[in-house]
């Protein structure tokens, strides 16, 4: 079962010039899984909490494209924080975590790369539950 440790940052290429900055995201070398999913979420109130979940198979990598996104994991027993700021860096989420995101700011946009299709079947959306996939409890 993973750890709240086994997750970490990933960097990308930032290429910065007077026009402005472009940032490249290479499939395989950069993400450690096939991307069969992108989505992002935007015009999110700035404070509001979001996230309250777990996967139990999918994988994902989280880019804060503007603003600032506050990420916490949980594995139930140890939390990792991270405040992600930088557009030219992803945090990867391997499955089993239990997170929470907290749009920090009025333009924060979060953008994310994922391994699979979307599938309600594949989230845990109760914290009691989580623990006791985690065997945490009972
Ligand atoms: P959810 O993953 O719960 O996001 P958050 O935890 O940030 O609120 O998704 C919110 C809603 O959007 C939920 O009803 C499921 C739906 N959804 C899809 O239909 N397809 C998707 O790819 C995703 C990520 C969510």
């Amino acid at each position: 079962m993973t750890k709240s440790h086994d997750s970490y940052i990933i960097e990308f290429d930032k290429i910065q010039r007077r026009e402005g900055s472009l940032s490249v995201v290479q499939g395989m070398t950069d993400i450690p899984f096939d991307i069969k999913r992108v989505y992002y979420m935007t015009d999110v109130p700035e404070g509001s909490k979001r996230g309250f979940h777990a996967h139990k198979e999918l994988r994902q990598v989280i880019i804060p494209l503007s603003g600032t996104l506050g990420v916490t994991l949980d594995d139930g027993t140890v939390k990792t924080k991270f405040i992600l700021h930088r557009t030219n860096e992803g945090l990867y989420v391997p499955p089993g975590l239990w997170r929470e995101l907290n749009f920090v700011s009025e333009d924060t946009i979060c953008l994310v790369l994922a391994s699979e299709r979307y599938d309600e079947n594949d989230y845990i959306r109760d914290y009691n539950e989580f623990l006791t996939y985690r065997k945490c409890i009972q």
